[in-house]
Order: C-alpha cells, then sequence, then structure tokens
C-alpha cells in the first residue's frame, strides 16, 4: 500500500525540523515540494534547503508542482475553497500516480504544524475518498509560528490558569474574542488589531519568526500599532510577500477606569460572522445552550446540598432536645429563597429547553 507522510517543518528556520521528521524524510521515496508562484519562491527555497541539510537517503527524489490558486473572484467563499481543496487533491492523486509504485512513499513538507490553519489533513482527507486507490498516512507534528513567535518574544501564550483564543484576522474583525485574556492572531493581511482600542491591549507582534529576517515588535497596542503597519509594509515590499502572527492580551484596566481615562460602555452585540455556515451557527447555538445547561444543573446540585445540609441540622437539632424545626422544600421552592442571587432564580424558574 502507498504511504503519505505530512510532515510539519517549523515555520521557517530549518533547525525547526524535529529527528522524528528528519527520519520520515528519508523514509520517502519522494518528496514533494509545491511552488506557489514567483512571489513565495522563498518558501519554496525554506523546504529545498531542508531537504538539502536533511536527506542523507541517495533514493529519494524531489519533485517539485505548481500548486493549483484559489478562485478568489468566486462568491461563495465556502465554495471556492472547496473546489480549490478539490483540485490540489487530484494533483496529489496525480502524483501519486505518476511518481511512486503501489508501496511507494510521498512525503508532504507542511509550513509550521500540520494542525494549525492548514488544509493538508482534510485534502488528505478527500483524496482517500475520491484517489480511486488505498493508502496510509501517518502525520508528524512541527513547530507552529505561534510558538516561534512566543519564543521570540520571550514570553508564555497564557495567563496563570487562563484560556487563550487562537484565531485569525479575519475574525478578529467582529472585536476581541470573549472569555479569554489573550487572543494569538494569524492569517492577518491587513493587522485587523488596529481597530480595537489602542490602551486595552498589549501586542506582541512578528514577522518572518524563525528566520534569518525576523522581526519582533511589542507594546502597547495604541503605541506600537502604527510603527508595525509602517514596518510591515516596508517589508512587504522588500520581500514580495510577509507572513506575520501576533499575540494580543488585555491590559489590565482597573487603573485607567478608576482615573477616569476608560469609561465602562454597554456590551455590543456580536452579529453573526458573515462567512458562517448554518451548521456552525447551530453549533455555536448549541454550545451556548449546554453551558447553560451544566450551569443549572451546578445550581441545582448547590441548592440540594443546602437542603442536605438542613436537614443535618434538623436531626441535630432534635437530638439536642430542640423544638425547632427545619422545612425542607422541593428544590425549585428552595430556589426562591431570597439569599439565591437573582440571575441564579432566573436560571431555575426558567428551566433548559
Ligand atoms: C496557513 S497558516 C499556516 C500556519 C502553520 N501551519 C503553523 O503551524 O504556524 C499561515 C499563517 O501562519 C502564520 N505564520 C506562519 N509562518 C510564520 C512565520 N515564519 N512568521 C510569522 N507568521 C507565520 C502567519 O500568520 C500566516 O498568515
Amino acid at each position: 500500500m502507498r504511504t503519505l507522510l505530512v510532515i510539519g517543518i517549523g515555520s521557517g528556520n530549518p533547525e525547526h525540523m524535529t529527528i522524528q521528521a528528519i527520519n520520515a524524510l528519508n523514509r520517502a521515496d519522494v518528496v514533494l515540494i509545491p511552488r506557489k508562484g514567483p512571489a513565495k519562491d522563498e518558501l519554496a527555497e525554506v523546504r529545498r534547503d531542508i531537504c538539502e541539510r536533511y536527506l542523507t537517503n541517495p533514493a529519494t527524489r524531489l519533485i517539485e508542482f505548481d500548486l493549483p490558486v484559489r478562485n478568489a473572484d468566486d462568491p461563495s467563499y465556502l465554495a471556492g475553497v472547496a473546489d480549490w481543496h478539490d483540485a490540489i487533491a487530484d494533483t496529489y492523486r496525480d502524483l501519486l500516480l505518476s511518481e511512486t509504485g503501489e508501496d511507494g512513499t510521498v512525503a508532504l513538507l507542511v509550513w509550521g504544524d500540520p494542525s494549525l490553519y492548514d488544509s493538508t489533513l482534510r485534502i488528505v482527507d478527500r483524496l482517500a475518498k475520491s484517489a480511486g486507490f488505498s493508502f496510509q498516512h501517518e502525520v508528524i507534528p512541527g513547530i507552529t509560528s505561534v510558538q516561534a513567535l512566543a519564543a521570540g518574544h520571550r514570553i508564555a501564550l497564557n495567563t496563570v490558569g487562563n484560556a487563550f483564543q487562537v484565531t485569525t484576522g479575519r475574525r478578529l474583525k467582529d472585536g476581541f474574542p470573549d472569555g479569554v485574556d489573550t487572543a494569538l492572531v494569524l492569517l492577518d493581511g491587513a493587522l485587523a488589531a488596529r481597530d480595537l482600542e489602542g490602551d486595552a491591549y498589549d501586542i506582541y507582534w512578528g514577522a518572518y519568526l524563525g528566520t534569518a529576517d525576523e522581526i519582533l515588535i511589542a507594546g502597547r497596542l495604541g503605541d506600537v500599532a502604527d510603527e508595525i503597519l509602517r514596518v510591515r509594509a516596508d517589508a512587504r515590499a522588500r520581500h514580495g510577500w510577509i507572513m506575520d502572527t501576533y499575540l494580543l492580551r488585555r491590559r489590565k484596566l482597573i487603573s485607567l477606569y478608576l482615573s477616569g481615562r476608560a469609561r465602562l460602555l454597554p456590551r455590543r452585540r456580536r452579529q453573526p460572522h458573515p462567512h458562517a455556515d448554518r451548521s456552525a451557527l447551530l453549533e455555536q447555538e448549541l454550545h451556548a445552550a449546554l453551558l447553560e445547561r451544566r450551569q443549572q444543573h451546578r445550581l441545582r446540585a448547590a441548592v440540594q446540598r443546602v437542603a442536605v445540609a438542613f436537614e443535618i441540622l434538623d436531626r441535630a437539632a432534635r437530638h439536642a432536645g430542640e423544638r425547632r424545626k427545619l422545612l425542607l422544600r422541593p428544590v425549585e421552592q428552595a430556589a426562591r429563597r431570597p439569599t439565591l442571587l437573582r440571575k441564579e432564580r432566573h436560571m431555575l424558574e426558567n428551566p433548559c429547553r
């Protein structure tokens, strides 16, 4: 059976290659190098450099091919992406058939890690359905641009005990994500962060991470956004392309608030993302409902614990010969006790749908 090795190569520095990745590279009969047009030849060059440095298997052949390009004019983003992925899957199938025998091994070198904002694994799934022959595939993890960014700035991705979100520039246009203090932004052609409140965030920005051209800028968003835009435009003009990633972290605003430099504003209602499909919206609703349900269950459990505590007190009182009688009521009635918060009462009085 044919084997497809999906190898994460790291995000620009050939030294990001793990020993597992180097061993996988040397197991391949054929390494496929995608060409993405003259403007991005430096990216193909990194892959060539990796092969030159680490390939010791004399039987391994390098095959360069032109990666199909997405039709950006397609009015439906999702349909356009689906067609594009089909075209890439067809290219892989043709290459597997023409370049390998039935037991051949082919390596695909994926930028960063294949699990992060990369469609190769989804395309391989498509290929498995449409190829007309069976193959197995393995995934070798790589260093992501997110890790390279954190290492460049010498920062941790999360604040103590808190979650962070990895997102795209397109999504950040809808606002900073809820429920996290840190967002990592990839695939942002226009620094969407510049529309956020400059006083409220720190930014850690990096371009060409891991390469000799790496650029790092960090500071209060309002102080450095213009500098980032300028440096970004210059670098892009020089190289013909740019890849940048950044981390945004909410600043502690309490001092600004107390000094009157920040006000509390009513929360803006979020619009659904224009490219979100119906199933994604349904998924969001389900998540919200699930969260609400979980909160209700937790509250019920708490009220039940109170009820049990009452019973113990009651028994203790009777044991001590006191006449005091504590009444136990059903949970919903107990929930109306004024000691419960208004919001919690509301949740109990409006049981989950
Ligand atoms: C299609 S995604 C691929 C991400 C990749 N799979 C990873 O693990 O990092 C491309 C985006 O990754 C980020 N990126 C990848 N390599 C980078 C680098 N060397 N420097 C800065 N950003 C990079 C940029 O945000 C770019 O728009």
